[in-house]
């Protein structure tokens, strides 16, 4: 079980637990406002941008080349975005903050 902290562009904060599952179908799931996951999940479409907590970078890992990729076309992506459509749910996560991009 990993307990995910979402923080809003209204500074709206939600806390959730999940399983499985990637992070964007979990907020999409729970209306987290700012996470549409348009592509469903397959890196195309960068509408489920986030910036991890910079004390958090460690549980989330490296972005993979296609999702620098898709970044790099965001203008408001940073050393810590991420596409949470490729962040799958597991105990490494746990206790994570993502702030929701614009
Ligand atoms: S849902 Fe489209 S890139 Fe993540």
């Amino acid at each position: 079980m990993a307990k995910i902290t979402f923080i809003t562009q209204d500074n709206e904060t939600t806390v959730l637990e999940a399983n499985s599952g990637s992070v964007m179908e979990l907020a999409v799931q729970n209306n987290i406002a700012g996470i549409d996951g348009d592509c469903g999940g397959v890196c195309s479409c960068a509408t489920c941008h986030v910036y991890v907590d910079p004390q958090h970078t460690d549980k989330t890992g490296q972005a993979s080349e296609i999702e620098q990729d898709m970044l790099e076309l965001d203008d408001d992506a940073n050393e810590f975005s991420r596409l949470c459509c490729q962040l799958e749910v597991s105990e490494a996560l746990d206790g994570v903050v993502l702030r929701v991009a614009r």
